[in-house]
């Protein structure tokens, strides 16, 4: 079974396992694929992260995050008087990372893939050269683009031979695309950080005021990381150590709610809302103090944020009748971009795949080369652009996340497995930025203590706190108008949103061996495919 944000991905995904892959494979060749048909996630130049379970329970990650160029400084953002240049961390050149999605890929292929790497980039190829039918969703974003103040590769992107956007229902060609993934098809890794691609990436980025060069590129090397792991009631938790943060905080959390007897706090009700956000909230201060690249930040206490004593000490200071207030001298968060896609994979043996990735905002920086034909992220924007400057709304200036020169910029990212009886139980993920975090954890209980079915636990109310701004983000047509009051009058400053998250994911019942998935509703082309 393949979960994805998109049918022809999920499909692609499937026909792979049909013919003798393995959840590795999968995961590889959905990946490609989302790169042609969401390409407003789906991506080869981002970064991402993938989280892998074989089927006696053993997990290990792979770390394809983006990472600063060398030419990168901790001040590249700030004016002349040290002051963030509003939002330039986040468009241009400069805020793109050095790309890690085609190296993570390789990676996970060489050390656990089954099928040869060319059949696994294949059908992306196909799907770029012969093109799809541009979905309902891509072609109002062709529109929009084509008549906005977008960077013009993103006006251009949707354009038919005519120059016309393509129209819903149309097929949508990508021929430059299908060029560069040859290339990454035949030489492997080599086909995108080495040969042309790099030089015309580099060239690209000269003439654009950006500062990546052959040598990040020829550098970049994906990592292979220990799962961080933790426990909830008799079940296992495999999620993604730092530079994610997601795995850290959800342990937390989870360690931090077990404390609570969820039995006598029905779901949904005031109670169960009340302490949620007040778990979230001291996960997202403890998230912003210490996490950041593990390769810069040698000591970060993660034994400690993930035990059960630390998170009994957090939990013994909830108030359970009024809000905590958040300090924000102490800490605060920045924008984080919330479009992101994952993806969910099982095999017939039972090996899971849980995967996200990313270009940080929709469509990215919105920059690419025509040559090439894919877009570049904009994930410098997850550092904390000014060093030591924190404030109560959107800025932090943390150490553990200042840019440096080939460092991995914070995420939130959270592709996560729980075991049950030591083998994959819950395969699940999200995009959603900062949210990412806390959908999955919602989804962890729903499943775990709320006995929601997979397809319900992904749909139901979801809440999201992250310390700063001191907010509580609710999903307003899910919770009733009398918890909202309620909850206002415990002193929380509650902001309503329409979608919390777009999970993906896949439940393995262990009595009936069968795997259900789900594709979150908000994910207008999203498809769980099995067989
Ligand atoms: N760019 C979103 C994240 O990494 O969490």
């Amino acid at each position: 079974m393949v979960v994805s944000d998109n049918a022809l991905a999920s499909k692609v995904g499937t026909a792979i396992l049909k013919n003798g892959g393995n959840a590795i494979d999968a995961a590889v060749a959905t990946a490609f694929a989302l790169a042609v048909t969401h390409p407003q996630a789906g991506n080869i130049g981002g970064g991402g992260f993938l989280v892998y379970m074989n089927s006696d329970g053993n997990a290990t990650t792979i770390d394809f995050r983006e990472k600063a160029p060398l030419l990168a400084t901790s001040d590249m953002f700030l004016d002349e008087d040290g002051e963030l240049i509003r939002g330039s961390n986040h468009y241009g050149a400069k805020s793109i990372g050095v790309p890690g999605t085609v190296a993570g890929l390789y990676l996970a292929h060489q050390k656990y893939g089954l099928l040869p790497w060319k059949v696994l980039v294949q059908p992306s190829i196909y799907l770029a050269e012969n093109g799809v039918e541009l979905s309902w969703t891509l072609a109002g974003h062709a529109k929009s683009f084509n008549a906005s103040a977008q960077p013009q590769f993103l006006r251009d992107y949707y354009d038919n031979e005519e120059g016309e956007p393509t129209q819903f229902g149309e097929v949508w060609v990508q021929k430059e695309l299908a060029n560069t993934l040859k290339l990454i098809r035949d030489n492997g890794k080599d086909g995108f950080y080495k040969g042309a691609v790099a030089s015309e990436i580099a060239a690209f980025m000269k003439a654009n005021g950006g500062i990546i060069t052959m040598e990040d590129l020829s550098k970049y090397e994906a990592i292979e990381r220990e799962a961080i792991s933790g426990t909830y009631k008799g079940y296992e938790i495999f999620s993604m150590p730092p530079p994610s943060s997601g795995g850290v905080a959800i342990i937390e959390m989870l360690n931090m709610v077990e404390q609570a007897n969820l039995d006598t706090i029905p779901f949904n009700s005031t109670n169960y809302v009340h302490l949620l956000a007040e778990v979230m909230r001291r996960a997202f201060a403890d998230r912003a103090e210490h996490l950041g690249d593990p390769d810069f930040n040698l000591n970060m206490p993660l034994k400690r944020l993930t035990s059960k004593e630390f998170a009994k000490m957090r939990y013994n200071n909830i108030d359970f009748k009024h809000a905590s207030v958040s300090d924000s001298s102490k800490f605060g968060q920045i924008y984080e971009g919330e479009n992101t896609t994952h993806l969910s994979v099982i095999d017939k043996d039972g090996n899971a795949v849980s995967m996200t990735y990313t270009l940080e905002q929709s469509y990215g920086s919105g920059l690419g080369s025509s040559k090439l034909g894919f877009i570049f992220n904009n994930e410098m924007g997850d550092f904390n652009p000014q060093p030591g400057y924190t404030n109560s709304g959107w800025l932090i200036g943390t150490d553990p996340n200042i840019i440096e020169p080939e460092k991995r910029m914070l995420s939130s990212m959270s592709p996560t497995i729980v075991t049950k009886n030591g083998k994959p139980y819950l395969i699940i993920g999200s995009p959603g930025g900062r949210t990412i975090i806390n959908t999955v954890f919602q989804t962890i209980l729903n499943v775990i203590e709320y006995d929601m079915p997979i397809e319900r636990a992904i749909e139901v109310m979801k809440i999201h706190h992250q310390w700063l701004p001191d907010e509580l983000i609710f999903e307003y047509d899910l919770m009733s108008p009398d918890t909202q009051k309620a909850l206002e009058q415990m002193g929380h400053n509650l902001q309503g949103r329409q979608n919390l998250g777009r999970l993906m994911g896949i439940l393995c019942t262990s009595e009936s061996n069968v795997y259900i998935g789900a594709s979150d509703s908000s994910s207008p082309d999203g498809a769980a495919i099995g067989y």
